[in-house]
């Protein structure tokens, strides 16, 4: 796929088919996204690539987690408050997820069954869980944000679909000790990765991008 082509299509997927992704089309990915850039080259990144009964075993732990609403752990928090226009986009997209799916704001059993679909990692084959020394901070997380768009984007040049996300790592703790993570490493996200269905319904939804205009300011 042509490079420009390949970063304007990607977006995130939430609906998989369960087909496997071999082993060396992973490695390949993996490969290209270490070519990402670093401060200092100091390449902060670790990963786990969770696959199989592994899989199915971990996410059976999250979903009770969070079905129970069990107490969260994250390693990295979310600020208390957002820009008042970034809360305004936050609040348009989980609104015009649920209208895509058509669920009702009021319908709180729909908007749990969406929230729980995170911990089943969307029905995808293949979760990869990004960490690094807990004792790194802002740089190092501006790091591991270019190696994940890096990632993302040689997974999509395979066809490969994915999703970010933040909610799953709400249970750092529980995650590390499933996996024999030391519990001095920082969890920042888990990733799904998988072929997209191409019939789901959560697949047709599409983010509102800003548009250059109301971001760029040109000096000449
Ligand atoms: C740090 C981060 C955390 C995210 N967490 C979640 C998540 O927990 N669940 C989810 O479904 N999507 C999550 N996303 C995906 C975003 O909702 C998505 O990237 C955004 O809406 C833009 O859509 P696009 O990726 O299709 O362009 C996350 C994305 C980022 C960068």
């Amino acid at each position: 796929m042509e490079a420009m082509e390949n970063i304007k299509s990607r977006r995130s997927y939430r609906a998989f088919k369960p087909d496997p992704i071999p082993r060396e089309v992973m490695q390949e990915v993996i490969e290209a996204a270490s070519n990402s850039p670093t401060y200092m080259s100091t390449q902060p990144w670790e990963m786990a690539v969770v696959s199989g009964k592994k899989k199915d075993r971990l996410s059976g732990i999250l979903l009770e987690l969070a079905k129970s609403n069990a107490p969260i752990n994250p390693d990295v928090s979310p600020p208390p408050d957002w820009p008042a226009e970034l809360d305004k986009r936050k609040h348009e997209h989980g609104a015009r997820r649920l209208e895509t799916i058509g669920v009702e704001r009021g319908d709180e059993k729909g908007r749990e069954t969406l929230r729980l679909l995170n911990y089943e990692f969307y029905g995808a084959p293949c979760v990869i869980f990004l960490y690094m020394d807990g004792t790194l901070g802002e740089w190092s997380i501006y790091d591991m944000g270019l190696f994940t768009q890096t990632l993302l984007l040689a997974a999509h040049a395979r066809g490969i679909g994915s999703v970010i996300q933040a909610s799953v790592t709400h249970y750092a703790k529980e995650i590390k000790d499933f996996l024999d993570i030391p519990g001095d490493k920082q969890l920042l996200v888990s990733i799904p990765m998988g072929y997209p269905a191409p019939d789901a319904i959560l697949n047709t939804y599409r983010s509102i991008k800003k548009k250059p205009e109301e971001f760029v300011i040109w000096h000449e």
